[in-house]
């Protein structure tokens, strides 16, 4: 049974469809967007290994032809130099602007071609096929793209509302374990910035959900997408409410731009671990309850996902130094750092003023704990 969330955005709605075997009845889902029947794919070297064939032969089966464009796997692809090649490759096929491209990978893939699908001739379609579980309950989702540049990431970028996203839940069996538990940590994102209940069913059915149920994997997605397009529908373009989608990423671009956007550290596991520090925070900003930290951590801990700074192996800057990489976070405004803090499992809110001090102690707590370790 396929599963659909409907994001209402007047001209810019979109459909969320969840399920499985999404891939292989790609051709019946699509065509109703076509105006010929030629598509093209941007995905990356693993995806493309994995799935790519059961794409094209999906397509074929819907009478559509395919060309697609592999680019390497890993963060370092969100580039303006792969960001060009993916706009040269698609002009050079002549692709119109009646026409759809399909963003066919994780994160990365799926923010770099839906920001080259953004600008080639102001504004092509774009059909989301997200493969990695951050992509699927997140970044396919809301119409953020973009790339990183050396000034640290996403800077560069557009909304940009895909007309589908197609969430085929069989893909997750091909993660690898550390993929799946860094998507996981966007999944928890969810309950702990609006959804107490979302939390416990976590608790209750997060080991199992990571296992490989396939019920529980449907549902947990479904019910991450359904929070995130309710945000997205009442803020599109972040001028409120969609910032508490940033629970955790004001300490985790930081983490990331530490360790070089590398293996050392996936985007979803800096967000459970930023997750992790934004609750820290607004308990020792007397916000939130220092039990329902603990419970936090307790729940991350017991999905084996990183949620202390000693988790990151290898040497990290001092809180000053985490601090500095900050600035450049989309929510500094007037130059002050504005984070996303909690007054409990699912209580998010955007907090204008938060004294660094504050962010600094928390910082050298966890970084004391990091040098005793290391
Ligand atoms: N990933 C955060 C957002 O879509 O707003």
């Amino acid at each position: 049974m396929i599963d659909t969330v409907h994001l209402p955005l007047g001209d810019r709605t979109c459909d969320v469809r969840i399920g499985p075997g999404l891939i292989r009845g790609i051709g019946a889902s699509i065509g109703p967007f076509l105006q010929r029947q030629k598509v093209w794919v941007i995905t990356d070297k693993t995806v493309a290994d994995l799935h790519l064939r059961e794409l094209t032969d999906g397509l074929a089966a819907g009478g559509l032809e395919a060309e697609s464009l592999i680019l390497p796997p890993g963060e370092a692809t969100k580039s303006w130099a792969h960001l060009i090649r993916a706009v040269e490759w698609l002009l050079a096929r002549k692709v119109e602007r009646r026409d759809v491209v399909i963003a066919f990978g994780g994160g990365v893939i799926g923010d770099l071609a839906g920001f080259a699908a953004a600008i080639l001739r102001r504004g092509v379609r774009c059909v989301q096929v997200p493969t990695s579980l951050l992509a699927q309950v997140d970044s396919s989702v809301g119409g953020k793209t973009g790339i990183n540049t050396e000034h640290g990431k996403n800077l560069v970028g557009v909304f940009h509302q895909p007309c589908l996203v197609l969430a085929d839940i069989d893909v997750l069996d091909t993660l690898t374990p550390r993929d799946f538990l860094a998507g996981y940590g966007e999944v928890v994102k969810y309950g702990l910035l609006g959804s107490a209940g979302f939390f416990a069913w976590l608790e209750q059915n997060g080991p199992a959900f990571a296992a490989g149920d396939t019920a529980l994997r449907q549902e947990a997605v479904c019910r991450a997408v359904r929070i995130k397009a309710d945000i997205v529908a009442r803020d599109e373009t972040e001028q409120g409410d969609r910032a508490l989608l940033n629970l955790g990423h004001t300490f985790c671009h930081a983490l990331e731009a530490a360790t070089g956007y590398s293996n050392r550290l996936l985007h979803g596991e800096g967000v459970a671990l930023g997750c992790a520090l934004a609750f820290e925070l607004s308990a020792r900003l007397g916000l939130c309850p220092q039990a329902e930290c603990v419970r936090v951590r307790a729940h991350l801990d017991r999905m084996r996902i990183k949620c202390k700074l000693s988790d990151i192996l290898g040497e990290l800057p001092d809180a000053d130094g985490l601090i500095a990489l900050m600035a450049q976070d989309k929510k500094v405004v007037d130059g002050k750092l504005r984070f996303i803090l909690t007054r409990g499992i699912g209580k998010a809110f955007v907090a204008a003023d938060v004294p660094p001090d504050t962010v600094r102690a928390v910082l050298t707590e966890g970084s004391a704990r990091h040098w005793r370790r290391s």
